[in-house]
């Protein structure tokens, strides 16, 4: 049994960009699991190099409806896994199976700003599941953000600023608390974020890594990333807007982090506020909602296309799987 390309209203096709997302459906509505992933397995590579095309797919009405048939799903890709232990991820999560595990678990009411997952640590993932367990009742929707089609658009709005975030790269500053906070987006401890028993444990791997710490008197641990690129060009030629500036200075926000201080040029300069406010816009503005109905699965390509949260009321299951580079 095979599926096809379909289509759902809300889909973009911004400037002269291919259709965001792809959505595909099976053909047969008795498609078994099995059938998925046969089907999955003998055209993977395609559907991994549609998704960087598109940068991100939507399966719609395969037969997915458990952690465990995500995880068969995304296994039948035959893609490597990226594992949250590994990550420096700043979420707090709860994994269900080796490859799957709860997306960030903040508070329904937190709005969790477009990014690209982890482009703010020098380990990050290429390509990402999300899969809707269970749709909230109302809102919840994943916003997803083409950062190639926003990066052309910069280069023609902003061209000073958008060759600034090229040749300067970025610094993020965060401060991470002694023990897990699961009320803030960005509460993962630093024992957990460093797999670090110690003090010196952890200031091992910084210092591996080129991070630059300081401790504070409340146990928290203040870090610096060394210089991270802000673009990343893609084989295709395409450039994409590859970090999290964005979620950084709107979103980085809780008891410790405060946003206007949580990221910089990667020489130490200030980012203008009404600049951050005009890529905000612009980002929004190309914003395709994905509007979840139980048992969809995305393909998001990390390259490619940004991601986020918006708020929600109800119970909200979304499940996450990650892809290593
Ligand atoms: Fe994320």
């Amino acid at each position: 049994m095979t599926a096809s390309e379909t289509t759902l209203s809300g889909q973009r096709q911004d400037d002269d960009s291919s259709v965001f997302p792809l959505v595909i459906t099976p053909d047969d509505n008795r498609m078994t699991a099995d059938d998925s992933h046969q089907w999955i397995a003998s055209c993977s590579d395609e559907l991994v190099q549609r998704s960087r095309e598109h940068g991100a797919i939507l399966f719609r009405g395969f037969p997915v409806h458990t952690d465990q048939d995500f995880d068969a799903f995304v296994a039948a890709f035959g893609l490597t896994n990226f594992t949250y232990e590994d990550s420096l991820s700043n979420a707090v999560r709860t994994n269900r199976t080796e490859r799957v595990f709860t997306a960030n678990e903040a508070p329904a009411h937190v709005n969790i700003c477009l990014h690209h997952e982890m482009a703010q640590t020098p380990v990050y993932p290429s390509r990402l599941f999300f899969f809707c367990e269970q749709a909230a009742e109302s809102g919840g929707q994943t916003p997803l953000c083409r950062s190639d089609v926003l990066f052309r658009r910069m280069q023609q709005q902003m061209p000073q600023f958008t060759s600034d975030c090229a040749e300067k790269g970025l610094l993020y500053t965060h401060v991470m608390p002694a023990t897990d906070d699961a009320g803030s987006g960005m509460g993962r401890s630093w024992q957990s974020t460093w797999k670090a028993a110690t003090r010196q444990e952890a200031e091992s791997r910084m210092q591996d890594l080129d991070y630059s710490w300081q401790w504070l008197d409340d146990g928290c641990l203040k870090v610096t990333t060394p210089v991270i690129p802000a673009v990343m060009e893609l084989s295709d030629g395409r450039s994409t807007f590859f970090n999290q500036l964005i979620a950084a200075f709107h979103g980085w926000k809780d008891a410790r982090n405060d946003p206007s201080k949580s990221i910089t040029f990667g020489d130490g300069s200030e980012l203008c506020q009404q600049t951050m406010d005009q890529v905000i816009a612009m980002a929004e503005d190309i914003t395709f909602d994905t509007p979840w109905q139980n048992g969809d699965v995305a393909l998001v390509d990390n390259f490619v296309a940004m991601h986020g949260r918006r708020t929600f009321t109800g119970t909200r299951k979304v499940l996450a799987s990650l892809v290593a580079s």
